[in-house]
């Protein structure tokens, strides 16, 4: 691994391994977590809508929220209107964001009829366009994340990589699969290696690391950083491990407790986040739901996770969630110990 610091832009990472933007999970409570388990050089926001943010939209703006121990952070952006993402580029800088980061790779239906998300990738030029309206209207860095391509006809990344590297972007991630795979198959890294080898900013590659010693590899293999998603939503512990691997050291070893005291703390965290008196009364709810959606991935791999996963997914009450996490992992603790 490089001893240099990776940059974008101006903005220097304290480590090349990243988690990746995530709807609907890496909300701030999260990513404040996992940074401070370690490893961790940069963060991004969920999606949030350009035109959202330009109208002002509560909502949306609540999803661009971030915290200072976050940092650096940066709010990723989706939308198809070189003036209108410029102009939320520039709301986005007002609000104080290290980095702005333009959504190329999402194939969700919802977006890409808008021809925002990965349908931008099918018009190269325009997706162009976007991105040098945006690095025109801010100081901060300008980013992209694109995936292969849009089909296995129009693998068209290496391309794109390099015209959004003219236009202005600061560095890339790419996440090795079409939209036509969806999350099939598995992220094609010989191509984002070969793109990080012929431009001259620096690439993140996305795709399929679930264990530390796959962000290493990946690392050597040619890109300048590695951007995680799922890997983290399994184990929030994963980039201080691939940290320690890159130094030399073994992986830090994670108790179930631990596992379980970071279930806890996200409730408590998450507690406290969007509260607003029109939804107190769903709060409980909301907080609920984000650690069903969690455990989904949280629980993958875990002994008797299948067990706590159903649990998790009946409990009714913030009381009852607490117990049974605490229940669980005591269990655990007791049979592994
Ligand atoms: C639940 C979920 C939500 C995602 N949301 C976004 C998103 O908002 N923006 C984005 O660029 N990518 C999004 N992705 C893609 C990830 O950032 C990442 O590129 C992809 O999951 C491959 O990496 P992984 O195998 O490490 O998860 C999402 C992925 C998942 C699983």
């Amino acid at each position: 691994m490089a001893d240099t610091p990776m940059r974008i832009g101006s903005v220097e990472l304290p480590s090349p391994f990243a988690v990746a933007p995530m709807a609907g999970m890496t909300d701030s409570a999260f990513r404040r977590l996992v940074k401070r388990h370690g490893g961790c050089g940069l963060v991004v926001t969920e999606m949030v809508s350009s035109e959202g943010l330009v109208r002002g939209i509560d909502r949306t703006l609540e999803y661009a929220e971030y915290t200072e121990e976050e940092r650096p952070v940066s709010i990723q952006i989706f939308g198809r209107d070189p003036e209108k993402m410029a102009a939320a580029a520039q709301i986005v800088e007002g609000m104080g964001a290290d980095i702005v980061d333009v959504n190329m790779g999402c194939p969700v239906p919802k977006i890409a009829k808008h021809n925002a998300g990965c349908s931008l990738m099918r018009e190269p030029e325009h997706a162009a366009a976007v991105i040098g309206a945006m690095a025109k209207a801010v100081k901060i860095p300008v980013t992209v994340k694109m995936r292969a391509g849009w089909n296995e006809h129009e693998r068209n990344a290496p391309t794109l990589a390099k015209m959004v590297q003219d236009a202005g972007a600061s560095a890339i991630a790419v996440h090795g699969r079409t939209a036509a795979q969806s999350y099939s198959g598995s992220a094609d890294w010989d191509l984002v290696a070969a793109i990080a080898d012929a431009i001259d900013i620096p690439v993140f590659g996305s795709g399929d690391c679930v264990e530390p010693e796959q962000i290493v590899a990946k690392l050597r293999a040619g890109v300048e950083g590695v951007l995680v998603g799922r890997g983290v939503l399994r184990n929030p512990w994963i980039l201080a491990q691939a940290q320690d691997l890159a130094a030399g050291r073994p992986a830090r070893e994670v108790t179930p407790e631990q596992r379980g005291r970071f279930l806890l703390d996200y409730i408590e965290l998450l507690q406290h986040e969007r509260v607003d008196d029109a939804r107190a009364t769903s709060h409980d709810k909301w907080v609920i739901n984000k650690l069903r959606a969690l455990a989904t991935y949280y629980t993958k791999g875990l002994e008797n996770g299948s067990h706590l996963r159903t649990a998790i997914n009946t409990v009714q009450t913030l009381d009852g969630l607490r117990e049974l996490i605490v229940d669980h992992f005591h269990a655990s603790t007791t049979i592994s110990g």
